[in-house]
């Protein structure tokens, strides 16, 4: 205990110097008070460093912001760092009441049901019959929005190589939807089905300039697949024909610069040969204009056990090699504008063999099962993990276009597409360790790689300069996580301003290192500091929702969201709504057959009307208007047996439509505890026969 003593003292002192410094509080006491509270709480001198390197104040703020995908919980949630507080879950594509998201408020029923075909770009009710939630295969079953989705690989909005704040968008990994949050309110606004895509994984990325967000196939889909013409196929057609019957796209959605909603009309898609593609990443810098796709199971392994196939996951590992993709998406562009591009299923599609014959495809081998592709900072380097391969392997893009204009080729696959030659494009390899997945970058010219079956995260210099490259790569630092981490994050980590500050490890099990809540484990997050030379695991945060599976962080002061939405503005359009009203004076209720529609005020601790009378089977349509102007002064609009809950913001227009279909009354109520009087904040809705 003396030699705890010891050591916690100076540790003591300089953290009692920094608080002192920063002005907050009076240390006279605190010295004696931080070091009993250690020593009574058991932690040992680099614990209480721990705690205070994360501590955030009461009433501070965290530096940086993360967002990660909540997996199959559908969501997305933002996190404080270093403090690791939970700040936010973003309700994408899984019905949330707490946000009234998918319980009537029109945004995010027009979001759940959005086809990007006919947006505008700026909103508004969309006129698809072939709505973004809604996936029928047959074209003849029941037109029900999708309640659940997986969600996977956010992808902040980018300006230069930079986060700029604005939009993020997700990937569901269980279909190819792909989610648009608007980062000036923290809500979803557009949810696509994007055609000819059955189900995405990772291939989500924004162009430096959000000119386009990318979303690929993972499993090949059946060629032209789409969510309202899906073809049917024999067990024979699929074993025998998988070649040539499936098909992967790499898709090109257009973003509105001014609203961030994606647009399928100046979008485009390119076929790809029905390997299993998987990670992705954009160009930048150096290697602007191209983009990069990883792919597993290039033997196109169909599965079959009973049939006497091997499972895929042999089938898939035979050969030593799979495929990078190389995709000159600028080339592309000019591709589809001079028209040699075929329209499927709403749009522009370039096919595999125009695609070969312009040249905007090449392939380059990749170890065996890749799984992370990562572009570094610059641009310059791409590094891909093959998780049956120890070492990352280090693609230059100098190379890879000196390749492609000398048609260095080894060969071409089966579809033509030709394959550059592996030693003339990659400029070194780094032995890291077991299972490498994905790698995110610093601002010193380092790379971190997580090693899932080592359980560790592997810290590894490009060098600097960075030539001659295959002597510059070299691991110089690891550190144990607990425990099998998939994708890591680091501080703007894949952007080309990162920030080598903090790096979150996003471990796959979590075994034994949580208080135990039965045999559902949390996932576990751990935050790590890489400020230094060596990596510092500093917290541990449980994550209880569904695994969560990438992220990004970035710098808090970025984001600039509103605290109020201005008097009368919908969510759905940014814009004041037709239907707000100013006051209560103007709240009113209108009949028409079949119809009520009312006008209501909000405000604290009323409804107005607070009475509105229907007749059994009327619909009713409520456009309702918060008007406070006060920060954080939501209500709730809750009514009994209809599946209506909506979160109304300050200063928001939503509208809601249900019909009623029994006799009764009932009591609608605010679900926010609002003020004083919020328990009294209720109406009646009364249904005469
Ligand atoms: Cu309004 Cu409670």
């Amino acid at each position: 205990m003396k030699r705890f003593l010891l050591v916690v003292v100076p540790l003591v002192l300089v953290a009692a110097a920094t608080i002192g410094a920063c002005g907050r509080r009076s240390t006279s006491g605190g010295q004696a008070q931080l070091l009993e509270i250690a020593q009574s709480r058991g932690l040992s001198p680099e614990d209480a460093a721990r705690a205070v390197k994360t501590f955030v104040a009461p009433g501070g703020r965290d530096e940086y912001m993360l967002f990660a995908s909540g997996g199959h919980s559908g969501q997305v949630h933002v996190i404080g760092l270093p403090s690791m507080r939970l700040l936010k879950t973003i309700a994408v594509f899984t019905p949330e009441p707490w946000q009234g998201y998918g319980y009537g408020a029109d945004w995010s029923e027009m979001s759940l049901a959005d086809t990007g075909a006919t947006n505008s770009g700026e909103g508004g009710p969309n006129a698809g019959t072939n709505g973004g939630g809604i996936i029928d295969p047959t074209g003849n079953g029941p037109k029900e929005p999708l309640r659940w989705g997986d969600s996977h690989h956010p992808a902040l909005s980018e300006t230069d190589g930079k986060y700029d704040g604005r939009w993020l968008y997700i990937n569901d990994r269980a279909h190819g939807r792909i989610g648009m949050v608007d980062l000036g309110d923290f809500r979803a606004k557009q949810v696509l089905q994007v055609p000819n895509l059955m189900t995405s994984h990772g291939g989500v990325f924004a162009t430096p300039n959000t000119q386009y967000v990318h979303i690929s196939s993972k499993v090949p889909a059946l060629k032209a697949w789409n969510a309202s013409q899906g073809q049917t196929v024999t067990l024979d057609d699929h074993l025998n024909r998988y070649a040539d019957i499936y098909r992967g796209y790499s898709t090109f959605i257009s973003v509105n610069p001014q609203t961030g909603r994606m647009d399928l009309s100046k979008s485009f898609q390119i076929e790809l040969p029905p390997y299993t593609q998987d990670l992705a990443d954009s160009g930048k810098g150096a290697s602007d204009g191209f983009a990069f796709i990883n792919s597993y199971n290039v033997e196109m392994s169909t599965g079959g056990i009973q049939q006497g196939r091997p499972p895929i996951e042999v089938g898939a590992s035979q050969l030593d090699f799979d495929y990078l993709h190389i995709i000159d998406w600028k080339k592309a562009e000019q591709v589809v504008a001079a028209g040699k591009f075929q329209e499927i299923n709403g749009i522009r599609v370039v096919s595999l063999e125009t695609a070969v014959a312009e040249g905007l495809l090449h392939l380059a081998p990749e170890p065996r099962s890749p799984h992370g592709v990562d572009v570094a900072p610059r641009g310059d380097y791409i590094t891909v993990a093959g998780k049956l391969d120890p070492h990352a392997t280090v693609y230059s893009i100098d190379l890879i276009k000196k390749a492609i204009a000398d048609k260095n080729f080894e060969g071409k696959d089966r579809y033509g597409v030709p394959i550059l030659k592996f030693d003339a494009v990659v400029a070194g390899k780094v032995e890291l360790g077991a299972g490498p997945l994905h790698t995110q970058y610093d601002n010193q010219g380092n790379a971190y790689t997580s090693l899932y079956l080592e359980s560790a995260i592997a810290k590894w210099t490009l060098g600097e300069p960075y030539h001659p490259a295959d002597k510059a790569f070299k691991l110089v630092d690891k550190v144990a996580i607990h425990y099998n981490v998939g994708h890591l994050a680091t501080t703007q980590g894949d952007t080309m301003d990162p920030q080598g500050k903090y790096l979150v490890s996003m471990n796959k099990w979590s075994i034994d290192r949580h208080s135990n809540v039965g045999p559902l484990h949390p996932q576990n997050f751990q935050l790590i500091d890489i400020s230094g030379a060596k990596m510092e695991l500093l917290a541990d945060m449980p994550i209880g929702f569904g695994e969560p599976h990438y992220a990004q962080i970035v710098k808090a002061d970025i984001l600039k969201a509103h605290n109020v939405y201005e008097p009368g503005v919908s969510p759905a359009t940014n814009q004041r709504s037709p239907n707000a009203i100013a006051s209560e004076k103007e709240a009113r209720i209108e009949r028409r057959p079949g119809v009520v529609e009312v006008w209501m005020n909000v405000v604290r601790s009323h409804f107005t009307p607070d009475i509105v009378t229907a007749k059994v089977g009327d619909k009713v349509i409520v456009h309702l208007t918060n008007a406070e102007q006060t920060p954080d002064a939501t209500h709730g609009f809750a009514v009994p047996t209809r599946n209506v809950m909506v979160s109304l913001d300050p200063g928001e227009t939503t509208t809601v439509e249900f019909t009623v279909d029994k006799p009764g009354t009932y009591s609608y109520y605010c679900t926010e505890f609002c003020s004083a009087l919020h328990l009294e904040m209720q109406g009646w809705l009364i249904v005469e026969r």
